[in-house]
């Protein structure tokens, strides 16, 4: 699986070098873009896939196709770093968390516990490490209402997060505090809440509500598909101000706690989708509800802690977020339709539930064996 693509030079200028681990991600991607344009710094991304959207050069310097579940890859990858973000997880929306709760709790534990105990390797030049954490993390009996006025963080404790996906995400969150106090990292984490927009997963059954949307307005012709009552509430915060929001809390000296990247502005699922269905033109279509993975009944950002720590919080209204990922959702499909890859569009009316398989579990083991036979 082990295999580098990348350069190894440094463009003969003085840059930090950063890690980027699940930067072929939707939203590491977007992040390692932005750290390379800022011109000063060499990013250096991990990944056991590439990107579906980019080349990785139009995002990083090098990059590394490699299993973060092992421990000697992360630490090739934070070799020689000053600063980690670790976004690599097993992820998706609710089609995806819900059916898979073993295999992700398996391959985030080992992703999350490694990538955190290479940058203690590395401590000698890793000053920060970032950990993407989620709003998964909040005590469920906490989000059982619509009207949500808002997650605070310290609403995760007493703990009882949503789904072994959410609970992991909470005990690594721990173990990067513990990390900070007994070895000096510099760790900072933020929550994000539902994260959207262009170069996101937006088929097969990972995808999150705001692509599923896009996806689904724009395809469907006579109803429109949607998983529960649609009375669910849910906050959308766009891909630019997640990458701005990342960085101003890696860069801020004092903000060592977790924080919520979050919009407020919260919307039923209803609303959400009408408000897709208005920007195809198609208003009027009606919307079925069907049974399916609905997760919390509603769910906000309270925005107190990053606002009196950075004095900032996300900008971007949804339908003007919305209105970027539908166009660039259009594009997508009217690719695949020239391209012959796909010629009913039927199939997109609907949203798959992803079945969980062991493939990735079986993956690691006969790697594991294939290396013993090595020796
Ligand atoms: P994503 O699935 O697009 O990116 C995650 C990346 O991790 C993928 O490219 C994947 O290939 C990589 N990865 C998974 N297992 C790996 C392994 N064993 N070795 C190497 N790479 C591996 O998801 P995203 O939306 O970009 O999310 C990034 C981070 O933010 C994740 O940690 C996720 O849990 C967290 N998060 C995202 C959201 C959201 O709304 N997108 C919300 C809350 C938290
Ligand atoms: N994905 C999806 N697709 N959701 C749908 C659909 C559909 O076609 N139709 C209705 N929904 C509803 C879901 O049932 C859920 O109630 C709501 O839309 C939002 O679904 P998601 O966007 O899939 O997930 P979420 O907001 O419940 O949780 C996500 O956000 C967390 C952070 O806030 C997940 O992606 C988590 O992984 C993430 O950490």
């Amino acid at each position: 699986m082990e295999k580098c693509n990348g350069e190894n030079k440094r463009e003969g200028k003085l840059k930090k070098k950063v890690a980027v681990a699940g930067g072929a991600g939707f939203i590491g991607s977007h992040l390692a873009k932005s750290l390379k344009d800022d011109g000063g710094y060499y990013v250096v991304v991990g990944d056991w896939k590439e990107n579906d959207f980019m080349h990785w050069t139009d995002f990083c310097h090098q990059f590394f196709l490699l299993d973060l579940r092992d421990m000697a890859n992360c630490i090739k990858l934070t070799e020689g770093c000053s600063e980690v973000y670790m976004l690599a997880a097993d992820m998706g929306g609710m089609g995806f968390i819900k059916s898979n709760q073993s295999v992700l709790m398996f391959n985030n534990t080992l992703i999350s516990t490694n990538m955190l105990e290479s940058a203690r390797r590395h401590l000698h030049t890793v000053n920060r490490y970032f950990y993407a954490s989620s709003a998964c993390v909040y005590n469920e009996h906490k989000q059982m209402e619509t009207t949500n006025p808002g997650l605070k963080e310290s609403d995760a404790w007493p703990a009882k997060p949503q789904d072994t996906y959410g609970l992991e995400k909470l005990y690594s969150e721990e173990m990067g505090l513990a990390y900070m106090r007994d070895f000096g990292l510099q760790f900072r984490c933020a929550r994000f809440h539902n994260v959207y927009g262009p170069k996101g997963s937006w088929k097969g059954g990972r995808e999150k509500a705001p692509p599923a949307f896009c996806r689904k307005a724009i395809c469907s012709e006579t109803e429109f598909e949607m998983w529960g009552d649609g009375e669910q509430t849910r906050s959308f915060i766009y891909i630019d101000d997640c990458v701005t929001g990342i960085r101003k809390i890696m860069d801020c000296p004092d903000l060592d706690v977790p924080v919520n990247l979050g919009s407020s502005e919260m919307i039923t699922m209803n609303g959400f989708a009408k408000l897709a269905l208005d920007l195809c033109g198609k208003s009027n279509l009606p919307i079925k509800h069907i049974e399916g993975p609905v997760g919390v009944r509603g769910r906000n950002s309270d925005n107190t802690l990053i606002k009196e720590k950075l004095n900032w919080e996300p900008k971007v209204r949804l339908a003007e977020g919305m209105k970027e990922t539908m166009r660039w959702i259009k594009c997508e499909i009217e690719r695949e339709l020239e391209s012959g890859k796909v010629q009913d569009l039927s199939r997109y009316c609907s949203s798959r539930v992803v079945a969980q398989t062991t493939d990735s579990l079986d993956q690691l083991l006969v790697k594991t064996n294939e290396d013993k036979a090595s020796l």
